[in-house]
């Protein structure tokens, strides 16, 4: 008999959509990892075919979690920075329904990777308030207070040097502009001071695919607080979507 905790996990991102089975309970992938391609340009229906081949590649037939990267209430997307305008004020989850014709729940991708690493990660039992910082095409962020999630903190958003800080930070804007290590790790350092400065967490998690070169950088970073990147790594947003699913 299939296992009910066993939800497949996806993450949606600016250049791949990422998929695994996820042992729910435990926050451990019990399938191989399927990456495709995040169609070009990614709109609602074009996403939606590719996840709904991701979920056909699985054979899946039950509940799906989803990581996002957007603002999302209730299954909706409130903004849409680092996607396509038109997924703006769509309902995410209905609309993802609607393609695979199967149950799917919808958190932000930061907030599913800071679920993951704050119940199975370097987390776990963390009380005091902690800050995960996701870098990747944006900057993501989740924020919690002994453990619980504060969602949708959008702290990616905050304005550095006139612009907003994943336009000055990110992994898409160090691939962009070429930056070296340093110089990267550097314009990082200020921003993770400035966040510090914000919202004095006692522990930064870095998650999102940078993070195993956490060492390359880690020299340039100044920043007070207690900080290490996510044990979960890259698996976080998919682990962490799978689990918001098992639990909502
Ligand atoms: C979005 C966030 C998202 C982050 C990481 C930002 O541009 O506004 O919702 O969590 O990118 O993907």
């Amino acid at each position: 008999m299939p296992n009910a905790d066993i939800i497949l996990g996806v993450d949606v991102g600016a250049s791949g959509i990422k998929g695994a089975l996820v042992d729910s309970t435990k926050g451990i992938l019990v399938s191989e990892r399927i990456r495709l391609e995040t169609p070009n340009p990614a709109t609602p229906e074009a996403v939606a075919e590719t996840f709904k081949e991701l979920v056909t590649a699985f054979s899946w037939k039950k509940r799906i979690g989803v990581g996002f990267p957007s603002i999302i209430k209730k299954g909706t997307a409130y903004s849409a920075a680092n996607i396509d305008k038109n997924w703006n004020g769509l309902n995410v989850k209905k609309f993802l329904e609607k393609s695979t014709e199967l149950p799917v729940r919808v958190i932000n991708d930061a907030d599913a990777a800071g679920l993951a690493e704050m119940n199975y990660g370097h987390g776990k039992d963390m009380l005091g308030v902690v800050l995960l910082i996701t870098i990747g095409s944006g900057l993501g962020s989740a924020l919690f207070l002994d453990g619980k999630l504060l969602p949708n903190t959008e702290f990616g958003h905050v304005r550095m040097h006139g612009m907003i800080a994943e336009h000055y930070a990110s992994s898409r804007i160090r691939k962009e502009l070429n930056l070296d290590w340093e110089e990267w790790g550097k314009r990082f350092d200020e921003y993770l001071n400035y966040m510090d400065l914000l919202v004095n967490p006692d522990q930064i998690f870095l998650g999102g695919g940078i993070s195993k070169h956490f060492d390359l950088f880690s020299p340039f970073l100044n920043v007070k607080t207690k900080l290490k990147p996510a044990k979960l790594r890259n698996n976080a947003g998919i682990i962490g979507a799978a689990c918001f699913a098992h639990l909502d």
